[in-house]
């Protein structure tokens, strides 16, 4: 039965009011069955909702709203002390609040006592910005982690960092989960012939390297090019796609530039037809219609982040893949592996 989750004004949302009743945390909100105790923030209740249901969790209610200022104002709603507690918050858009309403939380549930802190941030936002490729630029995907650390977060699971070197920005544990097991029957769905696998950057690589690999299909790569933010221009597609029914595959679709020019690119080079598989869908207004208007025929992404309804885009839940991790992580039974030792 689907938990009541309920949004409440603003953007914040307050859930399960009738569980434990909202008010000062007390002895009696206390959090006392062992294994996982899941407290969700605002970006991805459903996610949440699911995870809870599938990991059996104890929920912890939580309530996020805004000052009228737009001051985040969060509060943990029971008694974490002593609790193995979870918080799920992707850090989807709008970014920074997302972020924040993390951070404040685990700094409200360390300050309540909770054993352990664990942040389940299926698309952890700010992981472009990883390195200073020009001076004066910040090391973003550095600043958040700092941020969580400092909060109190103890450690961190994520779904595909944009790229995997990034766990280096931290100094607490990081879990990297890849999607390629709930993506690939998908795809082998599609039973697209002559298939290949397309990286659509430099950077997306090894990504595509593995979906190659899994699909038994040969890798071409695109040059690509960013003139300014938001805007990408593929300059040359580096590998035999002519005849090809090509997969691009990709971390994440934002103004969906970045697919549409490597589409148009494949095409150009001869491609039978374009395919197009991101883990998040962090689209951007008019991404969607960008990709459709480059004629990629085929979209499978998931719902790291909250995903649009669109009967262009098959949407593979990661709520499965997420609940084995954390069981393993908690140390219960699980059945099969979701491989925690990171990709
Ligand atoms: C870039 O390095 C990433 O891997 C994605 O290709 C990029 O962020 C997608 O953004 P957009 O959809 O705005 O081109």
């Amino acid at each position: 039965m689907a938990l009541p989750w309920r949004q409440t004004s603003r953007r914040g949302f307050v859930q399960p009011m009738q569980t434990l009743p909202a008010g000062p945390a007390r002895a009696g909100n206390r959090i006392r069955k062992p294994g996982i105790a899941l407290a969700a923030g605002d970006a991805h209740p459903r996610l949440a909702q699911e995870l809870a249901r599938l990991c059996r969790a104890t929920v912890v209610p939580t309530s996020v709203t805004a000052f009228a200022d737009g001051e985040s104002r969060v509060r943990i709603e029971a008694d974490v002390a002593e609790a193995d507690l979870y918080i799920v918050q992707p850090t989807s858009t709008p970014a920074n609040e997302r972020l924040m309403t993390l951070a404040l939380l685990a700094d409200a549930a360390r300050g309540a006592g909770a054993a352990r802190i664990t942040a389940v941030v299926p698309y952890f936002g700010y992981a472009r910005q990883d390195v200073r490729k020009r001076p004066g630029e910040p090391r973003s995907a550095r600043v958040a982690a700092r941020l969580l650390e400092s909060a109190g977060v103890d450690r961190i699971v994520v779904l595909e960092l944009h790229s995997p070197a990034l766990e280096s920005a931290f100094d607490i544990p990081v879990v990297q989960l890849a999607a390629d097991e709930p993506m690939l029957p998908v795809v082998r769905g599609w039973g697209a012939a002559d298939l290949a696998v397309v990286s659509p950057d430099a950077g997306g690589l090894k990504r595509a390297q593995r979906y190659a690999s899994a699909l038994a299909a040969p890798l071409a790569v695109i040059a690509k090019t960013r003139p300014r933010p938001d805007v990408a221009v593929a300059l040359q597609v580096l590998g035999d796609v002519r005849g090809r029914s090509c997969l691009i595959v990709d971390d994440m679709a934002s103004t969906g530039g970045t697919i549409a020019g490597a589409a148009q690119a494949l095409l150009g080079a001869g491609a039978k037809e374009v395919h197009a598989l991101f883990i998040h869908s962090v689209m951007a207004p008019g991404a969607l219609e960008r990709i459709g208007a480059a004629s990629v025929r085929r979209i499978v992404t998931t719902d790291s982040v909250p995903a649009a309804a669109d009967p262009r885009v098959e949407v593979v839940p990661v709520a499965p893949l997420l609940a084995r991790a954390l069981a393993q992580l908690a140390g219960q039974p699980t059945e099969g592996t979701a491989n925690v030792e990171g990709i």
